[in-house]
């Protein structure tokens, strides 16, 4: 294809925000302003420039002079032969204009309609597979990232906690000798490592991590590192854009990977951005319903959750040591941005991004109520088997497992399950069995009334309007202090 209206065809990097592309009349790129790195590292980009910028990325519809497509790449990133596959196909990708296109429920950024689910290692059968039979695909209902800042740095540190008792483990054996060591972090036990006379590890033992102790929180599976590295696998696998720091850079018009006739389409300061926005998205949170009756429901079904045993693994807050959130991540596989490269950015999520942020605490911490341990589960038994409809291997993974579902947004990112598939927070939790039997059973042994309180405390934990300056709000939007809450509360359950 000839691209006569290509702007730059070779090393389309703008540096810093201040340069632009001339504005073509007629058609053009969607995304003017590439990002430089060093630029930004050297604090010389506004962070609201960089959010900006970022948030355009996110929701930018590319075109064939952004580089959408990638005609000689597949969607897992290997060469494939031109011509070969669709432009654009609904399950192998690329599928969408836009991530917003999925993530946009209720914001930008946020969950998705069943009708924007992803047909999950698709892309390996690139060129190219027609069928959503779930031999060759899991099909998943996209996620929302409000929150995904706090996220990738809580499994950052239990990461960094569980490698530290490995090491111990590993340093306080003596030779000859056998030992072990409990994976305990932020109260979430993930098993046993052994180690042998011979200092072999035994990892047979260890539950819901891989043997190699880094905590992927992203992925309905538990299969990604961070949201830099989503972002990298998403560009190229749902629009066919390529960044640098995955794809290499081209130095002439010929290198041009997947020779759609654009290269360099996505510089690493671009995958910064469009990480750092998706880590300062708002915060979820908690609205409160005006109505006494419901707000008594509320506070009662928060601590049936709690009795069921629900927060056993939906662990309503983790503590994070620090508050900051640093791009990028120490533990990124290669093909993405590791620290050391091309420097650091860092910013303060309890006192920067998008409100509402992320609740301090007095030591310098912050805490999350994500509802999550970020470890996986089998919530299936011979009965119910729900949660157990894939067939395709992700990462090495067990298709019977997934990580402990994310409910600070249940709320308001319907719908439920991994696939979507179930319309009520009831049948999602009437679908849980195996490690979550025991809970299940407890919540479906509750007289009708109590079934709806769990459910009206979910309903509650919602992803608030970008802005909202708390956690906590009336059914108006408006922030409540901890004494208002108190006080409705007291009132509600006086009543
Ligand atoms: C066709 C729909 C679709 C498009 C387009 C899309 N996503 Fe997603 N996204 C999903 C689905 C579905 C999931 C859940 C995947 C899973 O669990 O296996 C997801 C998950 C994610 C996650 C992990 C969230 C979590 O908590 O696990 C990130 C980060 C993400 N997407 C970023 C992006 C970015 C950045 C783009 C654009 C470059 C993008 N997505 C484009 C559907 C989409
Ligand atoms: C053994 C751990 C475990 C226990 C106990 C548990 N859950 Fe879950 N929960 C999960 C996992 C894992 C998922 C993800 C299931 C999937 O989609 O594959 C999940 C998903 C959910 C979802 C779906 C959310 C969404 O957005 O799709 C809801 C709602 C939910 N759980 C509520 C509950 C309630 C209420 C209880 C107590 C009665 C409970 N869970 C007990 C692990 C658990």
């Amino acid at each position: 294809m000839q691209l006569n209206k290509l702007p730059i065809a070779i090393g389309a990097v703008v540096f810093g925000l201040a340069a632009s592309h001339a504005m073509a009349i007629g058609d053009g790129p969607v995304v003017t302003e590439h990002l430089d790195q060093a630029e930004i590292v050297a604090g010389n980009v506004a962070f609201d420039d960089i959010l900006r910028a970022g948030g355009h990325l996110f929701s930018a519809k590319f075109n064939l002079y952004d580089g959408q497509g990638r005609p000689a790449t597949t969607g897992g990133g290997a060469p494939r032969v031109p011509g070969s596959a669709p432009e654009f196909i609904r399950t192998s990708a690329p599928e969408a204009n836009s991530c917003a296109g999925c993530h946009n429920d209720p914001f930008p950024g946020a969950a998705g309609d069943i009708v924007a689910n992803v047909f999950v290692l698709a892309q390996t059968l690139d060129p190219v597979t027609f069928s959503v039979s779930p031999e060759f695909s899991n099909d998943r209902n996209t996620l929302g990232m409000h929150g995904g800042g706090p996220v990738e740095m809580l499994a950052r540190e239990m990461t960094a906690d569980l490698q530290a008792l490995r090491a111990q483990l590993q340093d306080s054996v003596a030779l000859n000798e056998s030992g072990s060591v409990e994976l305990i972090t932020k109260g979430v036990h993930f098993g046993t490592l052994r180690v042998d006379e011979r200092g072999i590890l035994d990892f047979s033992q260890v539950s819901g991590v891989d043997n190699d102790l880094v905590i992927k929180p992203f992925h309905q599976k538990g299969a990604v590192i961070s949201m830099r590295e989503f972002s990298n696998n998403a560009m190229n696998h749902h629009h066919g854009m390529q960044s640098v720091e995955r794809f290499g850079t081209a130095r002439t018009g010929t290198d041009d990977f997947d020779q759609d006739g654009v290269v360099n389409e996505l510089t690493v300061g671009d995958i910064t951005a469009v990480t750092l926005w998706q880590a300062a998205l708002g915060t979820p949170g908690q609205v409160l319903p005006d109505d006494s009756d419901a707000l008594r429901a509320v506070i009662r079904g928060e601590r049936k959750f709690d009795q069921l045993g629900c927060a056993d693994c939906h662990v309503p807050s983790l503590k994070l040591a620090g508050r900051d959130f640093v791009e990028p991540n120490p533990y990124n596989p290669q093909g993405n941005l590791r620290p050391g490269e091309q420097g650091s950015y860092s910013f303060d999520m309890t006192s920067e991004g998008f409100a509402p942020r992320l609740e301090a605490t007095p030591d310098g911490g912050a805490l999350v109520r994500a509802y999550t341990d970020l470890k996986r589960h089998n919530l299936c038994d011979a009965e119910i088997r729900h949660f157990c409809n894939e067939q395709v291997v992700q990462a090495g993974i067990s298709t019977e497992v997934f990580l402990t579902r994310k409910l600070w947004d249940v709320g308001n990112t319907a719908p439920y399950g991994h696939r979507g598939d179930l319309g009520t927070i009831t049948e999602a939790i009437e679908m849980h069995g195996g490690e979550a039997r025991v809970s299940r059973d407890a919540f479906m042994a509750l007289n009708q009334d109590g079934k709806d309180e769990v459910v009206e405390f979910l309903k509650s934990l919602q992803i608030l309007p970008a802005g909202t300056e708390g956690l906590v709000v009336d059914a108006k939007g408006r922030p409540l202090s901890p004494d208002q809450v108190k006080a409705m509360k007291m009132a509600a359950l006086r009543k």
